[in-house]
């Protein structure tokens, strides 16, 4: 199984970020949280930021959009480069309309899903997709503890993706920890982002391996 290592500069020094982007260019891309203070409560920055930082990354970058009307914005992300560009499944009016524009651009398209969000709704639209992210924290904030009563929906939207043959990535996202990549890799993930546990590193590199070691083991 391909195991994907995505850190999450929301972890990062802020006022540092290129510098940030090659303490991970061993990553496999760098996961870019955009919140808008509506969708969660928190605020982060939005496309200007997004691609300056696409510009000077050393690894592709995997926009995570927690954001309202990602019908209205998601595009632009992927017109800036982005490798990947993943809307919420609660924010999106019509997310097969909007995985289709992403796709066309050039994006891959992924579609997120809050922890008490039911996968059931979308699981005949996987064919839309190239990543299903299921939160495992509430969204908004990092450093919060893994939510471990979301592992049996990774497993279903694992089984649906398997039954139907799909090359669909499998994202998790909070919490993710040494400890914790191994019970989503059991359940169905391959790839994990993590932002406090790669930042709080002296060294994030060898945080990054650390936690391809755990998931090989
Ligand atoms: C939370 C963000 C996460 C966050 C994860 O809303 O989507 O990407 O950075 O942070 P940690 O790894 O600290 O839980
Ligand atoms: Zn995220």
């Amino acid at each position: 199984m391909t195991t994907r290592i995505n850190p999450s500069i929301l972890a990062a020094d802020f006022a540092n970020l290129e510098r940030e982007l090659g303490r991970i260019a061993t990553a496999d891309l760098v996961h870019v949280d955009v919140m808008d203070n509506h969708f969660v409560p928190n605020l982060t920055f939005g496309l200007q930021m997004v691609t300056r930082l696409q510009e000077v990354s050393p690894i592709p970058l995997d926009v995570h959009l927690m954001i309202d009307d990602p019908d209205r914005w998601a595009p632009a992300y992927a017109e800036a480069g982005a490798f990947s560009v993943t809307f919420h499944a609660e924010a999106a009016g019509e997310p097969v309309a909007l995985a289709r524009k992403l796709r066309s651009i050039g994006a891959r398209a992924g579609i997120a899903l809050k922890p008490g969000t039911d996968a059931a709704p979308y699981l005949d639209l996987l064919p839309e997709f190239d990543q299903v992210l299921v939160m495992t924290v509430e969204p908004g904030f990092g450093g919060q503890s893994f939510i471990h009563e979301t592992m049996p929906k990774l497993t279903r939207v694992a089984d649906a993706v398997h039954a139907a043959g799909l090359d669909v990535w499998l994202q998790v996202d909070g919490g993710i920890t040494e400890e914790t990549i191994g019970i989503a890799a059991e359940a169905g993930a391959d790839t994990f982002v993590a932002g406090s546990h790669v930042f709080n590193g002296d060294v994030p590199a060898e945080r990054i391996e650390a936690l391809r070691a755990a998931v090989a083991a």
